[in-house]
């Protein structure tokens, strides 16, 4: 390893946000495999300094995939006519939440395509309260909604809140969204969650058509300066039948390529900002089977088993390759239970998993 990478790993080490966009940038760029494993090595360091061992878990229900937005990369998009779409009832929902606090998941996380309407507010509501006497840790990640309707799922007990971001970049943002989709309430959003005493969530997608490494160096500085407790992001993997699904046509970065990159920035992103929750996204096992593991030998802490209803997993594919189809949650703990064990990790049973910088900001 040059002399000069192992200054920078110290320099991030030491302090959080130490790093200038010039210097996060050097660190994403680095490419031969003895640099790239250095910097796993020290993200995988701080995340043991930071949260120990352990990762925190969280059931992910994918509760409909019926989606107001038309997003340009994602398999779920409105205009996208080849996906069935389902929407659970109240009654699926809190039969996965309970299911997931039984297998020894005191976290959920509910996924949803983007519906802004007083029914759909008022059903989540209804869920949310069904779901209080359980006590889990409640995570919504269903879109841009009001301040007001934040707060009113606040008040029905939802405790966190994930909002990507997708890209720090305004300008790449506007090649990746239709013109109806605005950046700038993307950013208003995050800002009324924190407002509204969430635990706040964002991300980006790493790896899409046009994105230079300083875009990415910008998004981590992006999570420091929106000072949020959790991220979850991933490499952009091309869907089906959407306009940036150009899959295989040999065309943009290949899988490994993809998988590199979202791992140089979980290992950078938690060398910048140190005490943030950090997931190692689906997406990274859709590109390599070990992929998630690879996420937290990389310094992420937090991982989302599916708990949906295997007959609904096809639906919900918003990148190709989606991982887990068929196997049930049960199935899917145990052996994520022997991978975590393989690489010296297992799964934080029963704890609420909250983010140390929430707790150290409030
Ligand atoms: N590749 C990778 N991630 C995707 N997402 C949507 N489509 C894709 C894709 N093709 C991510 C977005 C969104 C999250 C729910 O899924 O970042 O915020």
């Amino acid at each position: 390893m040059n002399s000069e990478l192992t200054s920078l790993i110290e320099k991030a080490k030491a302090a959080p946000r130490a790093l200038s966009v010039g210097e996060l940038v050097q660190l994403l760029s680095v490419e031969s495999a003895d640099d790239r494993a250095a910097l796993s090595a020290a993200g995988r360091e701080l995340k043991l300094r930071q949260c120990g061992k352990g990762v925190a878990v969280r059931g992910l229900v994918e509760a409909g995939n019926v989606c107001a937005k038309d997003c340009l990369y994602c398999g779920i998009r409105k205009s996208n006519a080849c996906v069935k779409r389902y929407r659970l009832s109240a009654d699926e929902i809190v039969a996965g939440a309970a299911a997931s606090k039984a297998m020894g998941y005191k976290s959920l996380v509910i996924q949803s395509g983007e519906i802004e309407s007083e029914a759909h507010t008022r059903f989540i509501e209804e869920v949310l309260e069904r779901i209080r006497p359980l006590d889990l840790g409640v995570t919504l990640s269903l879109g841009e909604q009001t301040e007001e309707v934040y707060a009113r799922w606040r008040a029905a007990g939802a405790t966190r809140y994930l909002l990507r971001i997708e890209t720090s970049n305004p300008a790449l943002y506007a090649k990746i969204h239709p013109s109806d989709c605005s950046w700038t309430r993307r950013v208003d959003c995050l800002r009324a969650l924190r407002r509204t005493g969430y635990q706040v969530g964002t991300g980006v997608m790493c790896a899409l058509p046009g994105q230079s490494v300083e875009d990415l160096a910008r998004d981590i500085v992006f999570y420091g300066e929106m000072d949020v407790d959790m991220i979850g992001m991933g490499p952009f993997i091309p869907a089906e039948n959407t306009p940036m699904g150009m899959a295989n046509d040999g065309r943009g970065m290949t899988n490994e390529e993809r998988l590199r990159l979202g791992l140089k920035m979980i290992a950078v992103t938690r060398l910048y900002l140190h005490d943030v929750n950090i997931a190692a996204a689906t997406a990274l096992q859709a590109l390599q089977d070990d992929g998630r593991e690879l996420g937290v030998l990389a310094g992420a802490n937090v991982i989302m088993p599916n708990v949906t209803d295997v007959q609904y997993r096809r639906s919900y594919q918003l990148y190709a390759n989606k991982p887990n189809l068929d196997e049930n949650a049960a199935a899917l703990r145990d052996r994520l239970d022997c991978r975590l064990s393989a690489i010296g990790e297992h799964i934080l049973y029963d704890q609420l998993g909250d983010s140390r910088h929430f707790a150290a900001r409030t």
